[in-house]
């Protein structure tokens, strides 16, 4: 017997002419917000996801986050008024992106900005679906009333359970109210990291860990509030198989960040997105952010120079809380900027530590369909006997009732034949005797029919439920 593939599989399924439940991946829902696909496309800060990539990502069926961060730099007055560029432009992009796509858009703020709240208020003025807040622990002045008002959905991000422990009691304690989900973000992730420089490596952090630690936290408030909040896991994860792994591990759904900053529709200049192609798994590491947080990069000669001297530069504002920029060799922001830009020599590329796996710049449509096809792929394999299985037991019920249709299809025949042959010499009565009985047989043959197709569903549930994710089959 040849081996069975997931293509030989489909076509199977499709050659047994009964609609089975659809074989895709599970949708992600928080709360009334369904997204068809559970990828969360991460906020890059400083320009990198506005409305462009995040509409392409929403279009595709997943959520499109647009980053709130230094977004006021594609503004041509950010250096003389940043507060003012920051809450135009993230409006503008937020308009931008809703007048390209009926997809879920949301927001991310970090809570680290010194405009955080004015952000956050802009975010929900202009009615996202979603706001995502990380780097930095959401609790304090997070005007939660404003934000159900308006039916928008929270996910703070965390790196530990410790962290989203903390969040849930604090928001259950100051606003009788808890977030949606939760994004739990590894160390491989791209951008600034919340796991201490010196414990990136320690496998107490790692996402296949923390994921089912912080389901752990949750459970019991899905229980007290009355809803599913699901568990989004980011951090190098790169295949399609990287996403079912994690979900096999308890995740609800991805939140990928280096993947789509080499797609067409990303945000910034192709040479940033060049970059990525280019990048040697060498030529990425860990720098020290001045805003005191470790981060993961290209390592470029801008780098080495401003480890070593400071690099003249004038503040524009004081946009993140902690930063000292009298004490700091060069300003992050303006960095970032220079390489959205494209102007890698006076700026440098955050990165995911998969980064150097990049090999070209696609469409978002075509990274999608990449990832959908690696979910299926792996979901497959994973579940081969079983599927094997019940191949063969609905092969096997599909014999019955072709067998039963068979023998019906002659008994309906001597009916005709006999109703024809009588029609010319008999009475009424016993032609409407005839057809009574034809009526019965059909009966029969429609209930046979029924009960074989449903019987052929509680086969496929039976053996394919069960299954981790547990949705893989609904239809829902
Ligand atoms: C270029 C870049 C910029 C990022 N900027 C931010 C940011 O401003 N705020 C944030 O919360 N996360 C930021 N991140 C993290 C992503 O949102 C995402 O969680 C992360 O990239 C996931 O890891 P991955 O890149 O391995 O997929 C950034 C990541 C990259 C690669």
């Amino acid at each position: 017997m040849t081996e069975l593939t997931y293509e030989s599989f489909i076509s199977l399924i499709k050659s047994i002419q009964i609609n089975l439940p659809k074989f895709e991946m599970p949708k992600l829902r928080i709360g009334d917000l369904v997204a068809r696909v559970p990828i969360v496309q991460g906020g890059m800060g400083v320009g990198i996801s506005l409305s462009g990539l995040a509409s392409s990502v929403a279009e595709n069926g997943g959520i499109g986050v647009i980053a709130a961060n230094g977004v006021g730099m594609i503004e041509a007055d950010y250096f003389k008024d940043g507060r003012a560029a920051n809450i135009r432009a993230l409006r503008k992009e937020i308009r931008k992106a809703r007048s390209r796509t009926k997809g879920i858009i949301g927001v991310n703020i970090m809570v680290a900005l010194n405009d955080f709240h004015e952000l956050l208020l802009t975010a929900i003025e202009e009615r996202v679906d979603l706001i995502i807040m990380g780097a930095g622990l959401p609790i304090k002045n997070i005007p939660v009333d404003e934000i159900r008002k308006n039916n928008i959905k929270v996910a703070p991000i965390v790196s530990s359970q410790r962290a989203a422990d903390l969040i849930f009691k604090m928001w259950k304690r100051i606003y009788k109210d808890v977030p949606d989900a939760i994004v739990v973000e590894g160390p491989e992730a791209g951008g600034h990291l919340g796991v201490p420089e010196d414990e990136i490596g320690d496998p107490a952090y790692r996402i296949e860990k923390v994921v089912p630690e912080v389901r752990e936290t949750v459970a019991p408030y899905q229980e007290e509030f009355q809803r599913e909040i699901p568990v989004i896991a980011a951090g190098g994860i790169f295949t399609g198989e990287d996403i079912y792994n994690i979900m096999k591990s308890g995740a609800q759904a991805v939140q990928m960040g280096t993947r789509f900053v080499a797609t067409e529709e990303c945000d910034a200049d192709r040479a940033f997105k060049e970059a990525y192609v280019n990048a040697r798994k060498e030529d990425i590491g860990i720098i020290k952010s001045p805003v005191g947080l470790p981060g993961r990069a290209i390592l470029n000669e801008f780098l080495e120079q401003a480890s070593g001297e400071k690099q003249p530069f004038k503040c524009p504002w004081q946009c993140l809380a902690g930063c000292q920029a009298d004490e700091a060799n060069y300003c992050i922001s303006i960095a970032l900027n220079n390489a959205r830009k494209g102007r890698l020599s006076r700026g440098f590329a955050f990165v995911g530590s998969n980064a150097y796996r990049v090999k070209a710049i696609v469409p978002t449509a075509e990274l999608m369909e990449e990832l959908r096809a690696g979910y299926l792929q792996t979901l497959f394999n994973d579940m081969k006997e079983r599927a094997a299985e019940v191949i063969s037991r609905i092969r096997q019920l599909r014999e019955e009732y072709l067998s039963a249709e068979e023998r019906f299809r002659v008994a309906k025949n001597a009916y005709e034949r006999n109703l024809a042959a009588k029609i010319e010499n008999t009475r009424k009565e016993s032609i409407s005797a005839l057809r009574q009985e034809y009526k019965k047989a059909s009966a029969q043959l429609t209930e046979l029919r029924l009960k074989l197709t449903e019987r052929i569903y509680e086969t496929y549930h039976e053996l394919m439920d069960g299954q981790r994710p547990t949705d893989l089959l609904a239809d829902r």
